[in-house]
């Protein structure tokens, strides 16, 4: 970030006040009014931050417009041909794409971690059966904190790379512990001579009675959809990690703080969401009806897993994933399923419709990956929590980039208060 000479200058009860410009290495200048209120008594109105930068970072780069997503300065759709998750999970977390040795050495390191603290099991035991997986995640990862005291201590720059591992690495034997716990089978083991994303799949659909062997094409496409999770710069859950973490709080925490504001259905729950809306339309016959109340002002009614805050051409990881679900539908032999054909239908309606296009609504990332999802058994409840898992290593390297950034400081909006001013308090009797 470049302090330029540009300034913007903001005339206010006829005074002049100068707000310096930053110019960014992509994407449009940022006018910084951290002096604003110091200099001119007056706070800015943002909600939903749609004008709003809350931090600088060098991580994930968005151009929304032409359907562009970066990490660190690699194309997405790049990473998710050439690349596999762990790859990218350390060009993440430490800003380079790692030479052979460092990602050996990586790899080795998150495979160690994968077991969860044997105690954990009857942390499970604790949640009802019928729990969605997302609660259960919420509380176990919150729960970390309660076993890994050694790794909580964010002052402590090798705590704070333990906790990074151990997330990255228990994520996906939690996530498949609450699916376990759910269906009423035994807690399957990780298995560390599978890869990450292989060992997932082992762990959700393996029983103990008979052997399992993993589909390399499913397990490539498991792993291509925990690539295209893995980071989006600044969006609800990881500005909520940010915001956590700022008060100082264990790492934990913050991240089952990420993970409760994913579970809401204009975020990570999409997903879901999309794949029950595809369900209660049922047949290819009843599509217009459905488009008919999306488009209608007076209907709550949403096409979910279509639109984006950022993306307003095309989101460019829908794009690989559509290609994806091809494949493990093909894969499959499932391409007649009738969930399926209403899926592409409504996604031909929809890309042709004079609404939508206006609108700029695409199919985004939740649309493809709740087909993929459920073309490979799992149950819409699982969904979110595999977003939540594949997002952990973005959370956890945006939490990193503001733990080391000695501007941090505790996040604290402000607000524009339109309640009662100042008045007696009155007595039970009189009022
Ligand atoms: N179906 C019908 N109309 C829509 C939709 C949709 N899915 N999305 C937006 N619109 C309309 C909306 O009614 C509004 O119309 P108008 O200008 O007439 O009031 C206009 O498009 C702009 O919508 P907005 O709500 O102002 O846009 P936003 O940037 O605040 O919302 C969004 C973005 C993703 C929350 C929204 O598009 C949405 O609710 N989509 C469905 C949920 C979904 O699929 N979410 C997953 C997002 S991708 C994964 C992730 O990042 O978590």
């Amino acid at each position: 970030m470049t302090e330029t000479q540009k300034t913007a200058k903001l005339s206010l009860n006829g005074q002049d006040y100068e707000l310096p410009i930053f110019s960014p290495t992509a994407g449009p200048d940022v006018l910084d009014i951290r002096k604003l209120y110091a200099q001119a008594g007056v706070f800015t109105y943002d909600p939903g931050f749609t004008s709003t930068a809350s931090c600088d970072s060098t991580i994930t780069f968005i151009d929304g417009g032409k359907g562009e997503l970066l990490h660190r300065g690699y194309p997405i759709d790049q990473l998710a041909s050439q690349s596999h998750y762990l790859e990218v999970c350390y060009l993440l977390l430490y800003g380079e794409l790692p030479t052979a040795t460092q990602l050996e050495d990586f790899e080795a390191r998150v495979t160690r971690h994968t077991m969860v603290h044997e105690q954990m099991h009857n942390f499970f035991r604790g949640f009802r059966r019928d729990a969605h997986p997302m609660a259960t995640l919420v509380g176990v990862v919150g729960a970390m904190s309660a076993f890994y005291h050694d790794s909580t201590d964010i002052s402590d720059p090798w705590q704070r790379e333990v906790a990074s591992i151990r997330l990255i690495a228990k994520l996906p034997t939690i996530a498949a512990m609450a699916y376990k716990y759910s269906i009423g089978q035994p807690f399957v083991y990780p298995r560390n001579d599978l890869d990450y994303a292989a060992n997932f799949l082992h762990m959700c659909f393996s029983v103990p009675a008979e052997d399992y062997n993993v589909n390399p094409i499913l397990s490539r496409a498991m792993d291509r959809i925990f690539t295209l999770h893995a980071d989006h710069e600044q969006n609800a859950s990881t500005s909520t990690v940010r915001l956590a973490s700022s008060s100082g709080a264990n790492p934990f925490a913050c991240i089952a703080a990420g993970i409760a504001c994913l579970w809401g259905p204009a975020h990570g729950g999409a997903n879901q969401a999309c794949l029950e809306m595809l369900k209660e339309i049922g047949t290819v016959d009843r599509i217009p009806e459905f488009i008919a109340r999306a488009k209608d002002k007076d209907d709550p009614f949403r096409l979910m897993g279509f639109g984006h805050r950022v993306y307003k051409n095309t989101d460019p990881r829908a794009t690989v994933l559509k290609q994806s679900a091809d494949e493990v539908l093909e894969l499959l032999g499932v391409e007649d399923n009738p969930l399926l054909q209403v899926a592409k239908e409504l996604e031909q309606t929809a890309l042709n419709d004079p609404y939508f296009k206006e609108k700029k609504l695409f199919p985004n990332v939740d649309f493809y990956s709740g087909i993929i999802l459920e073309a490979m058994g799992f149950p819409t409840s699982m969904f979110t929590p595999i977003f939540a898992l594949s997002r952990t290593v973005g959370w956890i390297s945006q939490w990193k980039e503001m733990i080391a950034d000695p501007q941090n400081k505790i996040g604290r909006p402000r607000q524009l208060y339109l309640g009662q001013t100042a008045r007696d308090y009155v007595d039970i009797e009189n009022r």
